[in-house]
């Protein structure tokens, strides 16, 4: 399957980011044709392109902006979770460096379609080098008449505003973003009411990932069958597949849905020289491991639950024969255990309790009876967690036990030497 730049088309143009360069490469085309369209026309292009969110759950966009209640008095927002800190992901902060106009006109459509005027871009707090650049974006689009008052004489209003996060992972999570957004501690809201028609302010509410929405004015400009023509039937258009690890050239490799891993690798240049392929996560480490077993599964939303794992955010790192899978799970758990909000008490708790146990058994003082402990520990927070960080935090758990259990058992047998040392199990986190 060959490298598809849709997306990334533009990235390696001189000075991407410009709204001069941007227009000479079909830039607001999509906007302009748009604004002749009727709101519910665009909705239903949208739908019919069978768009899926690339936040990561694959939920269809354009159901998603029809559930946005019409005619009910309330003003409406368009939220973009640019949020982006999901270990291994990594393709949002490029795409907003390199073309920061596609993510502005993909607003400016989605907020037109769902009659919005006031959108926010909810960016994660460290990319300072991000937030000056989509800043520099806006201002661009503001003096060019795609943003503000009557954008492009079509008489429709829309002003865009970035609020910056304060880098916690939970944020992410989208009514836990909406909380930050309106200045309370970025915790999950109960749902439902769903964000559609209690969102920010209690207002009905789209949120999208900066990929989702990049990906609209492609589809308006070029056509729902022109998106369906690329990739599998329910899971269509392309994906920013984000290469990191033991390979030898990683970094964004844009290709159809349901590219493999063999294929990916052979853009990438292969395996380190010397090693083989170990185990690698699909989309992100809250995705359940894959190993050499998967190298042929089409990576899309349906193949990949199929294989049982999730696509998630196209996050694939990918780990070698020199690499400690419980190692590295330990390293993951102690991250989620870290951003774990404290609201509900079997992701409280149990991330904690895995963290040590982990500790316990890397440490070379571990048992078998640990192994249980970990697999009831996750039993016991997965669909019991108040929202899907918990969920995810199993993921790496249960699937290298299921891969790797005998390297666990090495451990606990010290037939493999302890990768951490005493003193390591003294204090939590
Ligand atoms: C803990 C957690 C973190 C998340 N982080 C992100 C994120 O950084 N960016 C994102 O777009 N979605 C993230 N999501 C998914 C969002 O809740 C939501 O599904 C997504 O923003 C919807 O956009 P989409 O429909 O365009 O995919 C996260 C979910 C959870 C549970
Ligand atoms: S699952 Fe974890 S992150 Fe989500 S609400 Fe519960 S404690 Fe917070």
């Amino acid at each position: 399957m060959p490298l598809t730049p849709v997306l990334t088309k533009r990235w390696l143009s001189p000075r991407s980011w410009t709204l001069e360069t941007y227009e000479q490469l079909e830039g607001y085309q999509g906007l302009r044709k748009a604004l002749g369209m009727a709101p519910d026309d665009i909705i239903s292009v949208v739908k019919n392109s069978s768009l899926r969110g690339r936040g990561g759950a694959g939920f269809p966009t354009g159901m998603k902006w029809q559930f946005i209640p019409q005619n009910d008095g309330k003003p409406h927002y368009v939220v973009v979770n640019a949020d982006e800190g999901e270990p291994g992901t990594c393709r949002d902060t490029p795409l907003m460096m390199s073309d920061p106009h596609s993510l502005i006109e993909g607003i400016v459509i989605a907020s037109y379609a769902v009659r919005c005027n006031t959108a926010f871009i909810y960016l994660r707090g460290e990319l300072v080098h991000c937030l000056r650049r989509l800043q520099h974006a806006i201002r661009e689009a503001y003096q060019a008449g795609y943003l503000g008052k009557n954008i492009l004489g079509s008489g429709f209003d829309l002003d865009l505003v970035v609020h910056c996060g304060a880098g916690a992972y939970i944020c992410g999570e989208e009514t836990a973003l909406l909380d930050s957004l309106e200045g309370y501690r970025g915790q999950p809201r109960l749902k439902p009411p769903f964000p559609a028609t209690h969102g920010l302010y209690s207002s009905p509410t789209v949120v999208n990932n900066v990929g989702t929405l990049a990906s609209v004015p492609g589809i308006i400009l070029g056509g729902a069958e022109w998106f369906t023509s690329m990739g599998p039937e329910k899971s269509p258009g392309t994906s920013i597949f984000s290469l990191s690890g033991r390979i030898n050239r990683p970094g964004q490799y844009e290709a159809p849905m349901g590219t493999t891993l063999r294929e990916l690798l052979e853009m990438a240049g292969g395996i380190r020289e010397g090693h083989s392929l170990k185990f690698w996560t699909p989309g992100g480490s809250s995705t359940p491991l894959f190993t050499d077993e998967h190298l042929d599964v089409p990576l899309d939303f349906d193949s990949v639950a199929k294989a049982g794992s999730m696509n998630g955010t196209s996050a694939v790192q990918v780990f070698d024969d020199s690499d400690s899978v419980v190692y590295a799970v330990y390293k993951w758990t102690t991250f989620y255990a870290h951003e774990s909000c404290g609201k509900c008490t079997p992701c409280r708790e149990g991330t904690y309790w895995m963290v040590q146990v982990l500790r316990r058994i890397l440490a070379g003082q571990g048992t078998t009876e640990d192994l249980d402990t970990l697999l009831d520990t996750c039993d016991n927070i997965n669909g019991r967690s108040f929202c899907a960080l918990g969920d995810g935090a199993t993921s790496p758990i249960t699937s290298s036990l299921k891969y790797f259990r005998g390297e666990y058992e090495d451990y606990i047998a010290g037939r493999i030497p302890p990768r951490l040392r005493q003193a390591d199990l003294v204090g939590a986190h």
